[in-house]
């Protein structure tokens, strides 16, 4: 893989040649290649370098801030200490290139690749179906493979043949900080584990190695091998006497030092030629929060210096060097926690590395530093955990300030002024817990306590806390109970300058027995002590948690004396953890005694051969490049010679005349070529920026910007990064005077009758009349009011389109969309040239979820109008930010309801009023009520009536989101249904029950779409779950769980779902070529969700009815195209789940027509010889002038464009009532896939989906501020699921349905309906928060059922605990001390 090659590479198009040494260019390696480049720009990343200089396109831009892992590579580095390579994964969007001098790297394509043989990594990933969209998949192999390296490197026994070192549980840490969008992280799992030593192979899902039952030997047969060590060794010859050659790298200008001593250091912080534009550098990740996009003129990399590098141990503590990165420090407080000290002090280093392995990812903490950590703690109050739980132990560190050295403890350094930028942060020390000594001094009959803790959205970290403690006690026993000699409480994270000691609460409980009341004072103190600043996000939770984890600290204590003398950790923190496990054992919820597995599942598939290969579990279509990072999106597309880059400038006001925009660089330095904006429409186009049969979009706010996210302009300069650099910083000048205020709510949208127009054919019908039903009412719910808020689509590949200039005034755009006909459409118009000027091409899009239907039309538009005009190329890849500001997301909305029932539950009549927030444009919103009503009908209501507004609104448009609508429908029916059971008393699960429809009502509410009753499978379905699932015997045992602990509540719940799909007319074209091999085209667009593995087993199946040898295997033959709008006209949209069937169709139609084509000559051919084989065939078609191109355009009959799916989910799951934390231990889904084409493709639908709603329902917090403006705008303030926080059991099973005359091939969709079951998850939670609130009112002496709420959705952490009340933990103190 070595190459010789010596490439001079330049950046921001400055050469700096290379000198010698001491000032000197860089070199390093990326899979093996050398390179040697000059630098001008320091703060160019790793990430860009790569893509920019290399070939090497498999590390993705997810982010840019370390939170996704998209970019993941891995850097094999020496250690002159060590005199060893390490190798470790790192986010290089973060890496500085400067900083990876003398390092090796890694990236997916590296490991293997389809020219030289995929990795086993690569080909497993694939086997376990564990890529849809391919875009997080090279950043979780590198992630997982980094790991794998680790575990092989230890000296642990050997594994069996073909496994690693690795355990499950390592594998499935392995890849906790990377996000997915698409799978759901069950079969990413799966991929990662059946490499672990200790894997039972049987717990591994469905794959395409082996079948269910197949014996051990076959599976491990069938498994990719893989042999430990051997494949990796990636650190080349070139670089290993460089990297032992001590050496300082610099520039002469704009420099980059890399000192190797003390001295050096300190005379470049004092040096005046550094000046104040001067950073100081160690693994950069502190750019992921704070994102400065400029440049400094000098950068001092610490990493070299010795001294900052190591740690050492003295008689005081363990001191550590500030430029040690985290995973360091952890792995030696881990070893540390082994040997050498008390037992005491062990418990304290190992609970130390505990918590700070909660810190972001393994790739952000292989490289941070904990002196970056701390020195932004201090310089910038950033909510640090290590700053907290360093402080609890009392931590000591060492600074330099000029020439001034200091050592002063880790509270005075934070409470200082900041630090200047030419301060050094030297070391940071962890005094030692020993019996005798300084301060922690222990008497002998004393015990040291030491706890941290942690309340984040995510476990396992990868997400900053709401707030943060570590807690360390000296107690003795006492004959009244348990002495407090000494204590030390730090509380961080909360909304505050930085973590504070609460001396007040520690003087108190100084010298106390500790007691009930000791602890109700001690709490009702802290809650003094612990208050946000104003203005911080769910304030009175962060309080309360600090409440409830001094609770946590202190209250084994109480009356347990005896068991001081006991386990430390144990003994305390065990009573807490009361009574659990003894209800879970010999139960089907045994998974929390399952300690080494996140995450296990089962799943029952039936593929019938009916229609071979359709019915295959077959692997997804591209599958191995995706993993191997060769896939090409449509960044990964070189730019073209003279290439420009574009950055939206977006409108942050919702309603305001733009005065003018000003960029705040000189256009010649900062490279800018253009702004663009309406002004530069061409004289027959028109501002469009989405054209659709429900309305049109403007591409730019005119002289009126009417909602914050809309785009304003687009700079358009020589890099992406000067474009971001000018579109942030650029100033737009506002006026708002006597304009209207803005309308920002729907009930200003009403008074100001501000709506979109629903077209008659797309509202729906009413059922029944709703006064007759509700006059039949023994009970009545007047105007009950539902929110919901929206979600972000959160696709990997963020918007992004290349629009290249052709000639004659054509233009040809790559986008990535899901609608390439509306662009093309849209383009055209825009530009005002005619549509066969317009070509635009798609082949793969990283992830849409519906996101890039509308949404990615303005993009395109504006890329091909600034190339247009510039005559140059121009290409556009939107940061997170800016994509999660523009793009808009779900639709909100407001239900207020009526509704009429008997006392058995069964609904007699409903209205609702539903106000739609649809932002400023239509979009698809006037579907909407179309979609909403449709999964709302899954009941039989009796009566239904309703009316839905669109509401224009000074919001971003919103779009379609996966489940548009029928997520938000599916939800109200439950919200309804648990109201109902709530008023008469009655258990939720009968009233859904009551309330199913029957064939006969289901006929009333769905009409046609209902099909025949032999298609209804829902109530079957819905008993056979509740067999399955045990639902009745887990609510008994959740009973009996609920009554025995107190701190944690468990709920269950069954939903049933009912989702109508709409067939639309696709047009297809299948080619078969000389050497029998075929092209196909479709109209859909391969979006993850495996359509284009359906349509070639499809072909394959087709084709093959002409019945001659040699096409068992013709799906290898077949290859399906990007699509290409003048190719292929007639597209339409990829949406609805339905493309995948309606595009196989059309490819059937196609298929038929070359059949019948060929079936004379095959004929003839038989006649003459024989049998007669494909490719000789094919050959004489060819020679013999048969056309061998065939295209269609499949068009649904009317009677059967729409039909049902169905399907249930049962969830249970246990909320921590201190933290508000709910885990979902189980949940078991059942789904009507017809007889599905690819099992694995629409298992990894269901689960997909089902992750993806849980994100909706439980976690996903999309908030804009009082403009409108997106606030939750990065991957630190939006919490998609990560591995962490999927179901701990998911089983599904996919019921094959058998024939449904009118499906294609009796298939089903897949794609949107499963995530509404996601809903159980939600309604679960609520039936466990109501045994919370049935607690605590017995605490407070009050008697009878609790009084009916509402949980939000998301019900994230703070939501969940407010209704399990904030103050729960002083209700039960004083209901102890009364
Ligand atoms: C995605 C992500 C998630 C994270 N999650 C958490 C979390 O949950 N909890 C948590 O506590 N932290 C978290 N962090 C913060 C992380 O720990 C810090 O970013 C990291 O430790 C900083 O170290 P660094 O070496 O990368 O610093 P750099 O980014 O190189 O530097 C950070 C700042 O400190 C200055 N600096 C660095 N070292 C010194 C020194 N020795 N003397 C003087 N100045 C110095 C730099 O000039 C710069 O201003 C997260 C970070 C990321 C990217
Ligand atoms: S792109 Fe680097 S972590 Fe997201
Ligand atoms: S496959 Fe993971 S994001 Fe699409």
């Amino acid at each position: 893989m070595e190459s010789a090659q010596l490439t001079q590479m330049e950046v921001n198009n400055t050469k700096i040649p290379p000198t010698e040494a001491g000032n000197r260019g860089l070199v390093f390696a990326v899979n093996g290649e050398k390179f040697e480049v000059a630098i001008t720009d320091h703060s160019t990343t790793l990430l860009q370098f790569l893509r920019s200089h290399t070939r090497f396109k498999s590390p993705k831009l997810g982010c840019g801030e370390g939170g996704c892992g998209a970019c993941v590579v891995v850097l094999s580095k020496y250690n002159p200490v060590l005199d060893r390579v390490e190798d470790f994964s790192v986010s290089s969007c973060l890496t500085l290139v400067c900083s990876v001098d003398g390092c090796s790297i890694t990236t997916s394509e590296g490991l293997g690749n389809s020219k030289d043989g995929f990795h086993p990594i690569h080909e497993r990933f694939a086997g376990f179906h564990a890529s849809q969209c391919g875009y997080c998949t090279p950043g979780m192999c590198m992630s997982f493979f980094s790991a794998l390296v680790k575990a092989d490197k230890t000296n642990r026994p050997e594994p069996p043949p073909g496994f690693s070192k690795l355990t499950v549980s390592e594998a499935e840490k392995a890849i906790a900080g990377n996000l997915c969008r698409c799978t759901g992280y069950r079969p990413i799992a799966d991929a990662c584990k059946s490499f672990a030593a200790d894997v039972d192979l049987e717990d591994l899902g469905i794959n395409s190695f082996w079948r269910k039952g197949e014996p051990k030997e076959v599976k491990l047969r069938r498994l990719p091998s893989y042999t430990p060590d051997v494949r990796f060794n990636n650190y080349p010859e070139f670089l290993r006497g460089r990297s032992k050659s001590a050496k300082s790298l610099h520039f002469q200008n704009n420099s980059w030092y890399s000192p190797t001593t003390l001295e050096e250091l300190e005379s470049l912080l004092n040096s005046n030629a550094t000046g104040d534009d001067m950073r100081i550098v160690v693994g950069n990740t502190g750019m992921g929060y704070y994102k400065e996009l400029g440049n400094y003129n000098r950068y001092i990399d610490l990493r070299h210096v010795p001294e900052l590098s190591m740690i050492r141990k003295n008689h005081q503590g363990i001191e550590i060097g500030a430029a040690v990165t985290i995973s360091k420090v952890i792995e030696f407080l881990k070893e540390e926690g082994q040997v050498n000290s008390s037992s005491d002090g062990k418990q304290v280093f190992k609970k130390i590395a505990d918590h700070m392995e909660k810190i972001a990812s393994g790739f952000i903490r292989n490289s941070a530093s904990i002196g970056g950590n701390l020195v932004m703690a201090q310089r910038k109050n950033f909510p640090s955990d290590i700053a907290t739980v360093l402080l609890a132990v009392g931590s000591i560190v060492s600074i330099t300030t000029g020439y001034k050295h200091e050592r002063l403890t880790l509270e005075e350094f934070l409470a200082r002024p900041p630090m200047d930028s030419r301060s050094l942060l030297f070391s940071v020390q962890i005094p030692f817990m020993e019996p005798k000594g300084n301060a922690t001094s222990i008497a002998s009959d004393s015990n040291l306590v030491f706890e941290t803790y942690r309340a984040a959205p995510r476990p396992l970290g990868n997400a900053l806390p709401y707030l943060n403690a570590a807690f360390l006690a000296v107690v003795s026993p006492h004959v009244k109970g348990v002495l407090i000699n000494n204590i030390q409480l730090a509380f961080g994270a909360y909304g505050t300058k930085h973590a504070i000691r609460p001396n007040k609460v520690e003087d108190y409980l100084f010298g106390k027995i500790l007691s009930v009341n000791v602890l109700y004072e001690a709490v009702k103190l802290v809650k003094v002590a612990v208050v946000p600043d104003f203005g911080t996000s769910h304030a009175a939770y962060r309080t309360s948690l600090a409440a409830t984890f001094l609770f946590q600290f202190l209250s084994p204590f109480i009356n347990v004396g005896a068991a001081i003398s006991g386990s430390l950790s144990d003994g305390f923190t065990g009573s807490l953890q009361e009574d659990s496990s003894r209800i879970c054992n010999g139960s089907s919820i045994g998974q929390l005694t399952n300690s080494t597995s996140l995450s296990s599942a089962k799943q029952e598939v039936t593929s019938s051969r009916e229609y071979y290969p359709v019915g295959e579990p077959m692997l997804k279509s591209g599958a191995t490049i995706q993993a191997s990072g060769e896939a090409q999106y449509v960044d990964d597309i070189p730019s073209p010679p003279n290439c420009l880059h574009g950055s939206f400038i977006y409108s942050t006001k919702p309603l305001a005349r733009v005065k003018g925009v000003d960029l705040l660089s000189n256009n010649q330095l900062s490279g800018v070529a253009g702004l663009i904006s309406y002004k530069d429409i061409p004289e027959r186009g028109e501002n469009v920026g989405s054209v659709t049969m429900l309305g049109f979009e403007p591409l730019f706010a005119d002289d009126l910007t009417r909602c914050a996210g809309e785009p304003i302009a687009l700079v358009v300069a020589e890099k992406q990064k000067s474009a971001d650099l000018e579109a942030n910083s650029a100033l737009v000048k506002y006026d708002t005077e006597n304009l209207d205020p803005p309308i920002l709510t729907v009930e200003e949208a009403v008074e100001r009758s501000s709506f979109f127009e629903v077209p008659a054919f797309l509202y729906p019908k009413q059922v029944g009349d709703f006064s007759k039903g509700m006059a039949e009412a023994d009970y009545t719910i007047l105007s009950a009011e539902i929110k919901l808020r929206s979600q972000y689509h959160f696709y990997m590949e963020t918007q992004t389109a290349l629009a290249v200039p052709d000639e004659d005034n054509c233009i040809v755009v790559h986008t990535s969309t899901q609608c390439p006909e509306y662009a093309h459409r849209t383009i055209a118009k825009c530009l005002g040239i005619p549509e066969h000027n317009v070509r635009v091409i798609t082949r793969r899009v990283g992830g849409g979820f519906g996101g890039k239907a509308m949404r990615a039309i303005p993009v395109a538009t504006a890329c091909a109008l600034a190339a247009h005009k510039l005559r140059r190329p121009v290409r556009t890849y939107l940061n997170r930010k800016t994509d999660m500001i523009m793009i808009g997301g779900r639709h909100p909305m407001k239900i207020t309801y009526d509704v009429g029932f008997k006392s058995n539950g069964k609904v007699t009549a409903l209205h609702l009023d539903i106000l739609i927030n649809a932002g400023l444009s239509a979009d698809f919103s006037p579907t909407m009520s179309l979609t909403i009503i449709s999964t709302l009908k899954k009941y039989n209501w009796g009566a239904l009536s309703f009316d839905v507004k669109v509401c224009k609104t000074n919001h971003s448009s919103k779009s379609a989101m996966r489940g548009p609508g029928e997520v938000q429908g599916s939800y109200i029916a439950e919200a309804i249904i648990e109201e109902i059971a709530s008023v008469l008393l009655m258990e939720v699960d009968s009233v859904r029950n009551i309330n199913l429809h029957t064939f006969e009502s289901l006929n009333v509410f769905y009409g046609k779409a209902a099909g025949e009753a032999v298609e209804y499978t829902l109530t079957d379905m819905w008993n056979k779950l509740g067999v399955s699932s045990c639902f009745v015997q887990r609510k008994e045992m959740i009973e009996q769980f609920n009554q025995v602990n107190r701190w944690r509540k468990r709920g269950i719940s069954r939903v049933p779902i009912v989702y109508e799909v709409v067939v639309r007319p696709t047009p297809g074209k299948v080619s078969i070529l000389w050497d029998g091999t075929i092209v196909v085209e479709v109209g859909g667009i391969e979006l993850g969700q495996g359509l284009w593995t359906k349509v070639r087993q499809i072909t394959a199946y087709a084709l093959s009815s002409i019945g001659c040898n040699g096409t068992e295997n013709l799906v290898e033959k077949v290859r399906v195209i990007q699509s290409d709008t003048l190719s292929l006209v007639q597209g339409g949209l990829t949406a609805g789940s339905t493309t995948s069937e309606s595009s196989c169709e059309a490819v059937r139609l196609c298929c038929n027509i070359l059949v019948e084509r060929l079936a004379l000559l095959k004929s003839k051919l038989q006649e003459q010889m024989g049998p007669v084989n494909w490719d000789v065939l094919i050959l004489q078609a060819h020679s013999q002038s048969v056309n061998m191109a065939a295209s269609s355009y499949f068009v649904p009959q009317s009677n059967f464009m729409h039909y049902l799916n169905y399907g249930t989910a049962v969830s249970e799951v246990e909320v921590n009532i201190l933290t508000g934390e709910t885990k979902i231990l189980q949940s078991d889904i059942i789904y009507d896939s017809g007889q599905s084409m690819n099992p694995a493709v629409d298992l990894g639908q269901i689960e997909g989906s089902f992750v993806q709603g849980i994100g909706f329902f439980m976690l996903e917090e999309f908030l804009t501020n009082a403009d409108g403006l997106t606030i939750t705008d990065s991957t630190w303030t939006y919490k998609i699921p990560t591995i962490d926080t999927i179901p701990m059991q998911l089983n599904v099973e996919m019921l094959n349905s058998g024939h449904h005359k009118q499906r294609v091939l009796s298939s089903k969709a897949s794609g949107e309906p499963p995530l509404l079951l996601a809903v159980s998850v939600h309604c679960a939670t609520k039936a466990a928060i109501k045994e919370a609130r049935k607690q605590l009112n017995t605490w407070s002496g009050v008697d009878g059922p609790d009084s009916a709420f509402q949980l939000d959705v998301p019900a994230i952490m703070p939501v969940v605990k407010s209704l399990c009340g904030l103050d729960n933990v002083e209700r039960y103190l004083e209901s102890l001390l009364h």
